[in-house]
Order: structure tokens, then C-alpha cells, then sequence
């Protein structure tokens, strides 16, 4: 009896060659593992760099540091209060960055993501991957996914604060209202990280699902509309969002430790 299974098993067509397919389909699962890998080496070195995150003179605060809750958080940057431990290997914003992760981990864009790039589960359609058994997400671990509409909340509530973070980095330190270059990036993250979260999945679920008539729910309907637009680019926002967190991340820790001056336009 014939031991190969999947594309391999019996019942399939035997071909000589891995995939039919002739066009570069490895593109974007290399680009895909070169994006991810870029964005998890940076925040983890800036996660535990534990310096350089806040501006005092133009109250610009990082979102890998946000809320800052470690006892090892400057005054500034501690808007919420301190109260865990300062050790090297606490980030100072634990509270939130552990749910951030698991939002974007078990992102339904995510998934398909590293499930084709870093899992080869398949690479690509019509492309066969090298795993003997598919049991889908039906099993532990990954059955675990299926509490993403959770993180959802969580991820809901952190951006509410870096839209706090946001504005209230138009005050400068003397209190007067200061527009600068930092302010511009920190705008532009906080839109994107919006954008992400609102055209989540679990968000149009929360919106309009389970609903049986929507003409009894027009706001609900209407809400649920136009969330089923942003979603269709949800992939989109996902990428951009990660690409303007290490922007304004850098920024802000170029201004902090003085190798840049921001550019102010008021204040
Ligand atoms: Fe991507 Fe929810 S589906 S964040």
C-alpha cells in the first residue's frame, strides 16, 4: 500500500515536475518573510533598547512604549502611571505590546500570510507543500486563532490611547500648542493603526453579524458598509501600519538621543 500522501496520494495525477505552475508565485512569500522578519527584529531590539522613546520638549512618545507603565519610565512618558517592575527584560509597555502581537499573530491576513511564507501550508495555490497532514486550525495550537475577535477589543482600546498619545503631543513642554515634523508621522501611524484595526475581520463581524434583517438596523448596516470596504484592503493597512510604527519609532528615538532635531513648523 502507497505511504504518499496529499498531492502525492494515490488518487492524483502523477506529475513530474513539483507545480505546474511557470510564474514567480515565491515572489511575495519572500517578500512576505523579509517584511515580517524586518518589523519583528526592529521591535524587539527597540522594545528592550528601553531608552530614547520619549521627547520631553515636544511630548512625542513612541507607540512600542505606549502606555508607559514600567517604574523605569520617565515622569513625561508614564500618562497612565507605573507599576510594574523595571528589569531589562520587561518591556516597559507590557500591558499592551503582548496584545498587539497576538492581534497581528492572529490576524486573518497575518495567517494567510506566514501560514504560505514561513509554513509552506501551501506556499501557493496549486503549489504542494510539503506537510504530510492538513488539519486546518480544528486542533491545538492553532484552533487557538480563533480567539482573535478578542484581541480585536484589546487592540481597540491600545489604539484609543496612542490617538491620546497622539494628540497630546501638540502640546509642548511649556504648554503652548507646538506642530512639527514628529507630530506629521505620529498623525499619519495613528490614521493607518485605525485603518488597520477598523477593517478588521472580528470589527465587520462585530458590526453586522448575526444579524438577520439589516433594514431593522440601519446604523449597524451602514457601519457594517462601509467596514466592509476598509476591509477589502485590510492587507494593504496591514503592511502600511507596520511600515509607519517603525517610522514614527525611529523618528521619535532619532529626536530623543539627538542625532536629529525635529522639524517644527509652530512651537
Ligand atoms: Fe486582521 Fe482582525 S483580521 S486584524
Amino acid at each position: 500500500m502507497s505511504t504518499d500522501t496529499g498531492v502525492h496520494a494515490p488518487p492524483r495525477a502523477r506529475l513530474p515536475v513539483s507545480t505546474l505552475r511557470n510564474d514567480r508565485w515565491w515572489v511575495p512569500q519572500v517578500l512576505t518573510i523579509a517584511g515580517l522578519s524586518v518589523f519583528v527584529i526592529y521591535a524587539t531590539v527597540r522594545v528592550f533598547l528601553q531608552q530614547n522613546y520619549w521627547v520631553e520638549e515636544y511630548h512625542y512618545l513612541t507607540p512600542f512604549y505606549s502606555p508607559c507603565i514600567s517604574t523605569g519610565c520617565v515622569d513625561g512618558a508614564a500618562h497612565f502611571g507605573r507599576f510594574i517592575p523595571d528589569h531589562a527584560l520587561i518591556p516597559y509597555a507590557a500591558l499592551s505590546l503582548p496584545f498587539l502581537l497576538l492581534f497581528r499573530l492572529t490576524c486573518y491576513y497575518y495567517r494567510k500570510a506566514y501560514y504560505r511564507s514561513f509554513w509552506l501550508s501551501p506556499p501557493a495555490c496549486a503549489v504542494p507543500e510539503p506537510h504530510a497532514r492538513y488539519t486546518g486550525e480544528t486542533r491545538f495550537p492553532l484552533i487557538l486563532q480563533n480567539i482573535h475577535r478578542y484581541f480585536f477589543y484589546l487592540a481597540f482600546v491600545v489604539t484609543i490611547i496612542n490617538t491620546y498619545d497622539m494628540l497630546l503631543a501638540f502640546q509642548t513642554a511649556d504648554g503652548g500648542f507646538g506642530l512639527g515634523l514628529g507630530n506629521v508621522i505620529l498623525v499619519v501611524n495613528v490614521v493607518m493603526l485605525w485603518l488597520y484595526t477598523l477593517s478588521c475581520h472580528s470589527c465587520r463581524h462585530v458590526m453586522g453579524g448575526r444579524l438577520k434583517n439589516f433594514s431593522k438596523h440601519p446604523v449597524r448596516y451602514r457601519m457594517w458598509t462601509r467596514i466592509s470596504a476598509l476591509n477589502t484592503r485590510h492587507m494593504e493597512f496591514a503592511w502600511i501600519s507596520l511600515g509607519t510604527l517603525m517610522l514614527v519609532d525611529l523618528y521619535i528615538m532619532l529626536v530623543a538621543s539627538g542625532t536629529i532635531t525635529d522639524l517644527r513648523f509652530i512651537g
